[in-house]
């Protein structure tokens, strides 16, 4: 087969390092790709999704597997389906799932899917009203996307008004805003879960956490992951069980109930209550970075063989080993400002690690830093512990200038 992979970051690295290893795959390819992906790709250079389902079209590629939101969000799949070709990743309208907090809000309700209690607003008086019943701490979400900071645990009233304020006056994240949800807070710990899915067909992968916080001890700004490990110990084999049935089974019966059936990687990211029950946070309707990153090497069958069974409407049985922890490399400064060009040394010293590429690139010969996160260390072990050390010492060879890094990745 013909395969192509869409995206440029470790995620995709990641995705693009499994799938090559698959028997049934020929040639593949990536667009924009980076260097890393290179190393197992042929990298293509073709900019909007039009122009990137003409060439699949015209290099006769038989399946694209799509990373990113931001190309679903713009309908690839629906062009793709337009030029005839397969993709797997969902269509605009099944990735409301993700870009409506209101949609997969009232999809659970409508299914008895188990989310946090919450009320939907499109005026700022009856959103103030709502919270003088209400106590706090209380969760405030845009309905829209809103670059991940679109949410505001609210830990008194004058908190949750000022996020109101500002989503619903003040308009900080534009149209996104035009409604708010209005969660209850939920207490608990916080575990990702991921699955392919096609129509009502669901092969559930494996678990993982990852780590917001820039900082060690979960200080500092938010970012899009500083390190993941997976599986997470206390989400145990019944509780998977319990989050199949419970949520990503009706899920995708529901998607498929209301007209928009899901095809892809979905993402649930869940709250565990202390009494051991799973809550849906949210749904994302693409791999986790840098949790793509911590899952596929713990996976030991082809990858590729269960999406296209997938696409052919039959589920397979999929096989796991070990431990992994994956460390995320970042440039100083990130997720704020920071500076690239810097080149990276070491990584010839490097064993019994993966290394995906997030943010590098190729100058004059050398490979450099080009993004906030630059490589994401991954390394598999026969517990966390073993994974933790090994993915430590690897990032212990690695330099670049301003390289940092979280020290407590896979530690608790
Ligand atoms: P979301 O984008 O909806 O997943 O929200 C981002 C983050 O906000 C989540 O990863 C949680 O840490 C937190 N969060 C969202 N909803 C709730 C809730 N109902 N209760 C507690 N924390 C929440
Ligand atoms: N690591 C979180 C995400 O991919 O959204």
């Amino acid at each position: 087969m013909r395969v192509l992979v869409l995206g440029n970051g470790g995620r995709e690295h990641a995705l693009a390092w499994k799938l090559s290893m698959s028997p049934l795959v020929t040639d593949l390819y990536a667009i924009p790709g980076n260097p890393g992906i290179a190393r197992v790709a042929s990298i293509e250079d073709v900019s909007d999704p039009v122009g990137i389902a003409k060439w699949a079209r015209d290099n006769q590629i038989d399946l694209t597997v799509v990373g990113p939101e931001y190309l679903l969000s713009v309908g690839i799949a629906d062009i793709f389906a337009e030029y005839g070709l397969k993709l797997f990743g969902p269509s605009k309208e099944a990735a409301t799932l993700e870009s409506s907090k209101v949609f997969s809000k009232e999809l659970m309700r409508k299914y008895g899917i188990p989310t946090a209690g919450f009320a939907v607003f499109s005026r700022f008086d009856e959103a103030k009203q709502y919270l003088e019943g209400k106590d706090c701490p209380l969760v405030i979400k845009a309905d829209g996307l809103a670059g991940g900071k679109g949410v505001v645990v609210a830990k008194n009233k004058a908190e949750a008004i000022s996020a109101l304020q500002s989503i619903m006056i003040d308009r900080v994240f534009g149209e996104a805003g035009n409604f708010v949800v209005i969660e209850d807070f939920l207490e608990g710990k916080e575990v990702s879960v991921f699955a392919l899915v096609n129509g009502d067909k669901v092969i559930p992968l494996v678990d993982a956490r990852d780590y917001k916080a820039a900082y060690d001890g979960g200080e500092g700004p938010n970012t899009g992951g500083m390190g993941a490990y997976s599986p997470v110990e206390d989400y145990t084999d019944e509780l998977s069980r319990r989050v199949y049935e419970e949520i990503l089974e009706p899920t995708a019966l529901g998607m498929v109930n209301e007209g928009r059936p899901f095809r892809g990687i979905l993402y649930a990211g869940l709250m565990i209550s202390p009494e051991g029950d799973p809550y849906v946070l949210e749904y994302n309707v693409r791999f986790g970075d840098p949790e793509a990153e911590v899952v596929l090497p713990r996976l030991k069958s082809d990858l590729l063989e269960a999406i296209v069974a997938l696409m052919d409407g039959r589920t397979v049985e999929l096989e796991w080993e070990g431990s992994c922890v994956g460390v995320v490399l970042v440039s100083k400064g990130y997720p704020k400002e920071y500076e690239v060009g810097y080149p990276i040394k070491g990584l010839e010293r490097v064993q019994d690690v993966l290394v995906f590429h997030a943010g590098t690139a190729m100058k004059e010969g050398e490979l450099v830093t080009a993004g906030g996160r630059v490589l994401v260390v991954s390394a598999l072990g026969k517990d966390r512990e073993e994974a933790r050390q090994k993915a430590y010492e690897a990032v212990s060879l690695i330099e670049f200038v301003g390289m940092e890094f979280r020290s407590d990745i896979g530690r608790n």
